[in-house]
């Protein structure tokens, strides 16, 4: 592989990768608010300047410039080396290149940073972005220094709503158009765009459009500073109170990868952030997906219940134990589900193996919908794979409803409560044809047409693996504690195991993913293996 220096390093490139890109994945952040690597490098903001030496036996590129000699009290002529934008500048084998050990380039930096910092308000305490944006972490590294205008900076629109999800502030706008190259090249949707020059500059939503549509929130995500908010997040919460888990999004099979960002103080998750991973969602998340951080609260499952009245574990159990005395295990089904992660699915697997040799397996999980060719999966579970490797003779939904009509299947034990038909009619169709107990993490049309309802921990609060629709395997790590009285509800399989007569093999997570890993082939790929890049 090719190399070139930076700062005397030696970073393996690519053949056409820019200077930018092939140190990122070394893990060297050269300073940057306009390129970003899923996007086009219009190297407008300048922030990324190198030095580059000559090739041998050639002169360097210099510039005349004027430069301020304090001494004479006056600008003298002098020469400067041009530098080179790194973001657009494609790697060469053994170029030299300089970032800090350039004074030029230490001096460029500070200059950029004074220039984006001309107008900026300093406004930070209140900014949403306070934390974690690209100009406070740059001006700490490369600024420091007192703002030398003195004039009234120019005013810019503030809080301006582009559409249902975003709002702007046109003066803490950097105008790197990460957000107008993100609508047009990955939303395909060119609704943004810059209007007026020079210090009048601004976004823009298309004149009689609005920002809307599937991919909004990522233009928030990809803005490097606070002039673009989504209102789900604003004002919510401030980053440094956050912790963050490595997470799988399960809005669909597509499976992004996530950071969960979430206060521990109130146990609460906050947003969902992308994490980069080339092989699966690139730097991207769809807004459906983006909030489905929500459903770490809502919709949840949190107590045991029998016959809809909160009882204790205890209790659920006991009544578990006399509905299925006497119950010949070739009456029992088990429904598997695609919405939970493969080491909860693996525990009804082997529960229904050892009740009835998996005879009587279905699989259940929400319905299809919307799809598109960037990103979202019309498979709307995050685990539907999972099942199908684990349980290929596992029958659909629609199947098990046919064999519960015509009373092959008197007793069930189902994981998950999504069903994939409308909540109302399936439960009511479900409602007295079986003795039905159903371990899930939200409510759906299992959890309404139990007798027995175990509350499960969801994919928050439970590290679990997922497969997603390419194949890839993937862990969402645990970020909050189990809501109420859940519990992972491959230890519920467990329990339920029990108080049918079956002893369980499994008591502790290691030993679920051994089998699970024994059972499976290895994956390719894990949510814990993304390529180093610096896209925010
Ligand atoms: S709104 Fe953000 S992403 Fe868009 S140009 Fe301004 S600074 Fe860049
Ligand atoms: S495409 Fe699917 S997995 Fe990705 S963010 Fe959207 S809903 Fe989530
Ligand atoms: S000019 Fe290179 S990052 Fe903006």
């Amino acid at each position: 592989m090719p190399t070139f220096k930076y700062d005397g390093r030696e970073i393996p490139f690519e053949p056409g990768e820019s200077i930018i890109k092939a140190a990122a994945r070394q893990g060297i952040e050269i300073p940057h608010y306009c390129w970003h690597p899923g996007l086009s490098a219009p190297a407008n903001c300048r922030m990324c300047l190198v030095e580059i030496a000559p090739p041998a036996g050639q002169r360097p590129m210099l510039l005349d410039i004027l430069e301020w000699d304090a001494s004479v009290g006056d600008y003298r002529p002098t020469k400067k080396p041009k530098l080179q934008p790194a973001c657009q500048m494609a790697a060469q084998d053994g170029m030299d290149v300089r970032g800090e050990t350039s004074e030029e380039v230490k001096k460029a930096r500070g200059a950029v940073q004074e220039f984006l910092l001309l107008n900026h308000p300093v406004d930070c305490p209140i900014c949403d972005q306070s934390g974690e944006c690209k100009l406070q972490d740059y001006w700490l590294e490369h600024g420091r220094f007192q703002k030398r205008m003195r004039d009234e900076p120019v005013h810019k629109p503030k809080a301006v709503e582009f559409g249902s999800t975003i709002v702007y502030d046109a003066e803490r706008c950097v105008m790197c158009t990460r957000c107008i190259r993100f609508m047009e090249e990955v939303a395909k949707d060119p609704v943004l765009e810059m209007r007026e020059r020079g210090n009048l500059n601004e976004i823009m939503v298309a004149p009689g459009r609005q920002l809307e549509g599937k991919y909004t929130f990522m233009t928030e995500h990809v803005c490097p500073v606070g002039a673009l908010t989504t209102k789900d997040f604003r004002f919510k919460a401030r980053v440094w109170f956050l912790r963050t888990a490595s997470s799988v999004c399960q809005g669909c099979a597509t499976g992004c990868n996530t950071h969960l960002d979430f206060d521990p103080r109130y146990n609460k998750a906050h947003r969902y952030r992308p994490r980069d991973n080339e092989a699966v969602n690139k730097y991207w998340m769809c807004d459906d997906g983006m909030v489905t951080y929500k459903e770490a609260h809502e919709h949840r499952v949190t107590e045991p219940r029998v016959g809809g009245n909160v009882v204790t574990e205890a209790q659920a159990h006991e009544e578990l134990r006399r509905r299925f005395q006497g119950v010949p295990h070739s009456s029992i089904a088990v429904i598997l589900s695609a919405q939970h992660s493969l080491e909860d699915n693996w525990a009804m697997v082997e529960l229904g193996a050892t009740l009835f040799g998996s005879k009587a397996l279905y699989w259940s999980g929400r319905g299809a919908g919307y799809a598109d060719d960037i990103l979202i999966a019309a498979d709307k579970n995050s685990n539907t794979l999972g099942v199908a490797q684990l349980a290929p003779t596992a029958k659909p939904f629609a199947t098990f409803m046919d064999d519960v009509k015509a009373g092959r299947v008197t007793h069930v034990v189902a994981l998950g409560g999504s069903t994939p038909g409308r909540l109302d009619d399936d439960g009511a169709n479900l409602a007295d044809a079986t003795t039905l107990v159903t371990i899930a993490a939200h409510e759906g049309a299992l959890t309404k047409a139990a007798d027995i309802v175990l509350p499960a921990c969801s994919w928050a609060e439970a590290s679990g693996t997922f497969v997603n629709a390419k194949g890839l395997r993937q862990v969402a790590d645990k970020a909050l504690e189990p809501m109420g009285a859940s519990r992972p509800a491959w230890e519920h399989a467990a329990k339920v195991g029990q108080s049918i007569g079956v002893e369980a093999s499994w008591s502790k997570l290691k030993e679920v993913r051994a089998a699970v890993k024994a059972l499976l082939a290895p994956s390719s790929s894990s949510v814990h293996a993304a390529p180093p890049t610096a896209s925010a």
